[in-house]
C-alpha cells in the first residue's frame, strides 16, 4: 500500500508505545486513525496528540482479548469514516522475568489473551472489514524478535511463546490473503522505550486485576542499550507497508543467536536423515 490519504487505520495499544508510534506515522502520512486501547485517559491524549497532526482521529475504550469488544472498535471506525483499510493488532503485554513454573494461571490467561487472542480478534474482526470494499489494504501484527528466539536469562519463555504464535498466525494470514489485494506484516523489533515493562498495571479485572510485577520493572535497564523510540519503529513500519515488506525487522543484535538456532534446526534434519532408517518402523 502506498497511498495512506484519506485512508482509515485502526491501531490496538495505541495510547502508549509502538501503537502511537504507528499510529503518528500513519496520521504523517495522510489516514485517519481510530485509536483503541484499554485505557481512557491516555488513550485521549494520544488521540489529541493524532488530530493535532491534521487527520481525523477517534479513541476507542478496547479490551483486545475480548472478541465482542473488539467487534464494537471495528463498528466505531465504520460509523466514523465508513471503511476500514489499514488493521495494527499491536496491543501486548509483557510477562517477563518470572520462571514457566512460577507463571500463574491468571497470568497465562492474561499473556495469552491479550498477545495471542487480541491478534486471532483484529484478525476476525478487521480482515472482512478491509475486504469487503475491494480497494486493498494492509494488516500489520506486532510480534517480537522474541518471535525468533527465546532469550536466555531474563525468563521470558511465557511472553516468547504468545510471540511465536504471531508469527505463526502472520505467516498464514500472508499465504491467505495472497491475492487479495491486502498485504501483511509482521514487526518484531528489539527493545523500545515504551511502558511495557510496568504492563503488569494494565491487566483487566477478569484476569486479576492490576498489579506490580518488581523483578520485570528491574528488568529494563538490561534492555537500554539500544533501545530505539517508538516514533522511528511507527517510521519503519510505515516504509514496511509502503514496500509491502513481510518479515519486518528493527535491530539486527540478535541476528547471530538466531542464526544458530536455525543451524541447530537444520542440524537436527540431518540427524533425523540419518536415525530415521534405523528406527523400527513395524
Ligand atoms: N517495548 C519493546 O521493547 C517491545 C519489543 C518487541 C515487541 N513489543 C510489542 O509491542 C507491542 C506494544 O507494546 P509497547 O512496547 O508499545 O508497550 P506499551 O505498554 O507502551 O503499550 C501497550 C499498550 O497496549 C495497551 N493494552 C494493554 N492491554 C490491552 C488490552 N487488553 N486491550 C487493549 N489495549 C491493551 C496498553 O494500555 C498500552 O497503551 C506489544 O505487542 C509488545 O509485545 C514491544
Amino acid at each position: 500500500m502506498r497511498d495512506f490519504k484519506g485512508k482509515t487505520a485502526i491501531v490496538t495499544g495505541a495510547a502508549s508505545g509502538i501503537g502511537l508510534g504507528i499510529a503518528k506515522a500513519l496520521a504523517h502520512a495522510g489516514a485517519n486513525i481510530v485509536l483503541a486501547d484499554l485505557r481512557p485517559e491516555p488513550l485521549e491524549v494520544a488521540r489529541k496528540a493524532i488530530e493535532s497532526i491534521g487527520v481525523r482521529a477517534i479513541g476507542v475504550t478496547i479490551d483486545v482479548s475480548d472478541a465482542a469488544s473488539v467487534a464494537a472498535a471495528g463498528q466505531a471506525a465504520l460509523d466514523e469514516f465508513g471503511a476500514l483499510h489499514i488493521a495494527v493488532n499491536n496491543a501486548g503485554v509483557a510477562m517477563h522475568a518470572t520462571p514457566l513454573e512460577q507463571v500463574t494461571p491468571e497470568e497465562w490467561e492474561w499473556v495469552m489473551g491479550v498477545n495471542i487472542k487480541g491478534v486471532i480478534n483484529g484478525i476476525r474482526t478487521f480482515v472482512p472489514l478491509i475486504r469487503s470494499h475491494g480497494q486493498g489494504g494492509h494488516v500489520v501484527n506486532t510480534g517480537s524478535v522474541s518471535s525468533l528466539f527465546v532469550r536466555e536469562g531474563r525468563h521470558q519463555g511465557a511472553y516468547a511463546m504468545t510471540k511465536y504464535a504471531v508469527l505463526a498466525l502472520s505467516e498464514a494470514l500472508e499465504q491467505e490473503l495472497k491475492g487479495s489485494g491486502i498485504g501483511v506484516s509482521i514487526v518484531m523489533p528489539g527493545g523500545v522505550n515504551t511502558a511495557i515493562f510496568d504492563s503488569a498495571a494494565t491487566r483487566p479485572e477478569r484476569f486479576g486485576g492490576t498489579y506490580r510485577r518488581p523483578e520485570q520493572e528491574a528488568l529494563k535497564s538490561a534492555f537500554a542499550p539500544g533501545m530505539l523510540a517508538p516514533e522511528v519503529v511507527g517510521r519503519r513500519v510505515l516504509q514496511a507497508m509502503q514496500d509491502d515488506e513481510f518479515y519486518v525487522l528493527t535491530h539486527t543484535t540478535e541476528r547471530d543467536i538466531i542464526s544458530e538456532r536455525l543451524d541447530r534446526i537444520k542440524a537436527a534434519f540431518d540427524h533425523a536423515d540419518q536415525i530415521m532408517p534405523a528406527i523400527d518402523r513395524s
